[in-house]
């Protein structure tokens, strides 16, 4: 385990990763359980991935936790992911001191139960003078409602005469996002074996290495996420160019 942390290169690390946590329900009802066991196991899972990132010295870990779409799920399983976040919020606030990590949260989080909304805010004001590493809980977030948001306000803006049209350049577009203050993630990592995006960070994600790990996300611990840093650093990140031209500006 700490081989594999060794080799990662301290000055080529990802500033930002970005972790799509998937597959509780798959590895709950491997062994026999409801879903919501698989939730409940996944929060170490988090812990793992929190801790791995600010051990490394990541600066932005952004986690997928409840999507727009998941809404969508039996009444009952919502109902228990909703109290799980307010117990884990409130139990890792702790996790979170001692590590200097500030929180942060994205998503539509006024359709949230106001006890998540309320807990959500009190770590999120706790935790606001800390700087080793930002974490972003994307909360009944989804990409398209995030655009969709980004574009009303700029409509707004143009409607009111503060913006023409020709204003509107990609750094405009990228203000108005629930992202503003992150930079995109270089690191996409998703567990379970799918390979998609599920409306996660879709304008964000333009260049993003993306990670795709069998494990589910139960299984999945920091020397996991140490593998996917590992693996990103073996990759030549052209943005467009040619690895001849790559070579010339190293
Ligand atoms: C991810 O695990 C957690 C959330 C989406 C909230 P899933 O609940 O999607 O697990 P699978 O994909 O059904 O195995
Ligand atoms: C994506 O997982 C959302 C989160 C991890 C919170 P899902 O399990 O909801 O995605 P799909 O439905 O398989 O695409
Ligand atoms: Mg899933």
């Amino acid at each position: 385990m700490q081989e594999l942390k060794e080799k990662i290169d301290k000055k080529n690390l990802p500033s930002h990763i970005a972790i799509i946590m998937d597959g509780n329900g798959r590895w709950a009802k491997k062994k026999g359980l409801m879903r919501v066991f698989g939730h409940e196991s996944g929060v170490k899972s988090v812990r793992e991935a929190v801790e791995g990132a600010a051990e490394i010295g990541i600066k932005y870990l952004t986690l997928y936790a409840f999507s727009t779409e998941n809404w969508n799920r039996p009444q009952y399983e919502v109902n228990a992911l909703m109290k799980l976040l307010v117990k884990t919020i409130n139990k890792e606030t702790k996790t979170l001191m001692d590590n200097d990590i500030k929180l942060n949260a994205i998503g539509d989080l006024q359709s949230l139960p106001k006890d998540c909304f309320d807990e959500l805010h009190e770590a999120i004001a706790k935790t606001s003078n800390n700087k080793h590493m930002t974490l972003t809980l994307a909360l009944s977030y989804s990409s398209r409602w995030e655009i969709v948001k980004a574009v009303k306000e700029i409509a707004e803006k143009a409607e009111k005469g503060l913006l023409k049209s020709n204003d509107i350049t990609e750094d405009i577009f990228t203000s108005h996002l629930v992202t503003a203050n992150i930079p995109d993630p270089e690191l996409l990592i998703r567990t379970s074996g799918e390979h998609r995006i599920s409306n996660f960070l879709m304008w964000q994600l333009s260049y993003a290495e993306l990670y795709f790990t069998k494990k589910l996300w139960p299984e999945f611990n920091r020397n996991d996420l140490f593998e996917a840093i590992y693996d990103y650093q073996q990759r030549e990140r052209r943005f467009g160019m040619t690895s001849e031209q790559l070579e010339n500006v190293k």
